[in-house]
């Protein structure tokens, strides 16, 4: 999704904006943009294609200014271009990046255009830069003229606006969309989240929705949306600066699936005590909460979806009340039932996924509370959401979501024990759950070891087209987390089934030429799983399962690798781990962009 950079300073910006742009970069974007504050006006450069090619562009002809915007685009209105790309400008009086979408840009522009305002770009973007210089007609402060405006916008944006008679100041304005204040010293800043400026500061401000901000070198003023003057607090980065680099890693997905075992004890750490669960970490209100949950539902989008599927096994399972779980962009448009008692749970990396919000905001007022499991402090789905139980798995880079979800897994059976004690979940229960907890960093370890022979088997799969992944209970949306794993970096088209729907369809498309994996780990559901199996191999497909015991034996055309030892409870955060390697594997092989798929968005922002 876009991502905005800003900066204003006393000293040159320029490479502080590239580098922002280029931290950004993970998000996903098609062309990328600058423009500066210049002895000469605000001057712009923008590209098509990676933020290289904007850096080698200013390399020849570099800006110098001490104020400056800058801009990844993600294309939704109009393709992508330079003349779509961001910055946008009225004349050459000021410039604004935005990220978000104005719903009403067509009226806007139509209104704008009738009144003499030429447009250059297809994107809803460049309504606001003409609304601005019309308003600018007749208010002198750019922070005023920004505070009238947004009243006319429909939507969602984070704004950054520089203009040419006060080269000292950046405004700022987000409502829906994420945006940080970078509090330097003696020089501020904005960006679309907190990485993109850790190589200028570590404090940050977030602003509510419809805040107006002014920063100039030396001090911030905010507005709220009723034009007040508005302290906003600051606040100190959480994690290391080291956690944004890749480090001795390749790729940052492969440092991220190799970070798992230290962010799961992160995410445990504090949480349980004995053989027991702290339930305060829910927050104070926590506890009056959960005792009138009656069921849950779960929303998510993405790989976030795929552990609220796991969560609906386990909550069904060990708490005995019932758990619906949806993607966040059909919830959000249908006509919901909701019944008393509903704890909303939404689950969400990075907490400002536009369909999950859109679907609290939607519900927020009908149901007992919401909670949200998300890995960034701040973010939008924290602030609004009643509670909030933290992942804590340190910045996740990569486009393809691997400790996020492993973290939310945990989080997920801190939150399925915290419901359980008050319904079928006994003390030995979750004494048993606590300790299968406790050793799950060591059997990740265990996991990782087998890399090597993940890397061999990905060779079968570089050259195929299809691929077809099964699973059974909670191994199923395991399996189906693999099957998106291996799509979204590969490009390789990954079909997921449960195991026993394989005999209503898709068996006709097994060949030779379409790899089956199988996720079988020893559970009450293996036999079946076998006999599933066994009837790919009656159809000549090849087969490559992680199994937990020597009952699946490999033999020609079934590759088998053995999984470590695990409780059965945690076999969906075991199994995980093979399945992102192989995907990984066959993606370097493939020679895709890994960190950054074509495509595709870390955080989808907009709908
Ligand atoms: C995008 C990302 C996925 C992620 C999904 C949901 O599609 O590429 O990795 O699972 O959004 O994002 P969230 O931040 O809400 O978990």
């Amino acid at each position: 999704m876009c991502g905005i950079v800003g900066a204003v300073a006393s000293r040159p910006v320029q490479e502080i904006l590239l580098e922002g742009l280029r931290r950004l970069e993970y998000r996903g974007y098609d062309s990328a943009g600058v423009a500066l504050q210049t002895e000469k006006g605000i001057q712009r450069c923008r590209r098509t294609g990676k933020v290289q090619a904007l850096a080698d562009a200013l390399h020849d002809q570099p800006l110098q200014g001490k104020t400056g915007i800058a801009h990844t685009r993600w294309a939704t209105h109009g393709v992508p271009n330079e003349a779509n790309a961001h910055p946008h400008m009225s004349a050459d009086q000021l410039a604004v990046v935005h990220n978000g979408i104005i719903e009403n840009f067509e009226e806007l522009k139509q209104e704008l255009q009738a009144q003499g305002y030429e447009f250059s770009s297809d994107t809803d973007t460049e309504v606001i830069a003409h609304l601005l210089a019309r308003e600018l007609n007749k208010v002198s402060s750019l922070h005023t003229a920004v505070a009238n405006i947004i009243g006319q916008l429909e939507g969602a944006y984070a704004l950054g606006v520089i203009e040419k008679s006060d080269p000292s100041q950046l405004v700022t304005a987000r409502k829906g969309s994420p945006l940080v204040i970078g509090v330097g010293m003696g020089e501020n800043f904005i960006a679309s989240d907190q990485l993109a400026l850790l190589q200028v500061t570590d404090r940050f401000m977030f602003l509510e929705d419809g805040d107006v901000a002014t920063l100039t070198a030396e001090q911030i003023i905010v507005t709220d949306i009723n034009g007040a003057k508005a302290e906003r607090k600051v606040s100190q980065f959480e994690h290391g600066v080291s956690a944004a680099d890749k480090g001795e890693y390749k790729h940052f997905m492969l440092k991220e699936i190799y970070e798992q075992p230290e962010v799961i004890s992160a995410c445990l750490e504090g949480r349980i005590s004995g053989d027991k669960l702290l339930e305060q970490c829910f927050g104070a209100r926590a506890a009056s909460i959960f005792d009138q949950v009656k069921q849950v539902q779960i929303i998510a989008c993405g790989t976030s979806f795929h552990a609220g599927l796991i969560a609906k096994y386990w909550i069904e399972e060990l708490v005995g009340i019932p758990c619906m779980v949806e993607v966040a962009s059909e919830y959000r448009y249908r006509t919901v039932v909701i019944p008393q008692g509903t704890l909303f749970l939404t689950i969400s990396q990075s907490g400002e996924t536009a369909d999950t919000l859109a679907a609290l905001r939607e519900v927020q007022s009908r149901v007992l509370a919401s909670l949200v499991i998300c890995n960034v402090p701040g973010s939008s789905l924290v602030r609004e959401s009643d509670l909030a139980l933290m992942t804590n798995a340190g910045p996740e880079i990569g486009v393809a979501s691997t400790k996020a979800f492993t973290t939310q897994l945990t989080a997920l059976m801190l939150t399925t024990i915290a419901l359980g004690r008050r319904h079928n979940l006994d003390a030995q229960t979750e004494a048993t759950i606590i300790s299968a907890l406790r050793k799950l960093p060591q059997q990740v370890e265990q996991a990782l070891a087998m890399d090597a022979d993940i890397e061999q088997m990905a060779g079968a799969f570089a050259e195929k087209h299809h691929t077809l992944f099964l699973g059974r209970g909670t191994l199923y949306p395991v399996a189906k987390e693999g099957a998106l794993k291996l799509k979204e970096i590969s490009y390789i088209h990954a079909e997921c089934y449960p195991a026993g729907e394989l005999k209503h369809g898709p068996l006709a498309l097994v060949d030779k030429d379409m790899p089956v994996v199988a996720v079988a780990p020893q559970n009450d559901m293996l036999d079946k799983l076998k006999a599933n199996l066994q009837e790919v191999r009656a159809r000549g497909g090849e087969l490559f399962v992680f199994a937990g015991s020597d009952r699946v034996q490999a033999e020609e055309g079934t590759y088998v690798l053995t999984m470590p030892e695990c409780e059965e409870i945690m076999q969906p955060v075991l199994y995980t781990i093979p399945l992102q390697l192989l995907s990984y594997h066959v993606a370097v092989l493939k020679g895709t962009d890994v960190d950054q798929p074509r495509n595709l968005a870390k955080s989808v922002t907009v709908e």
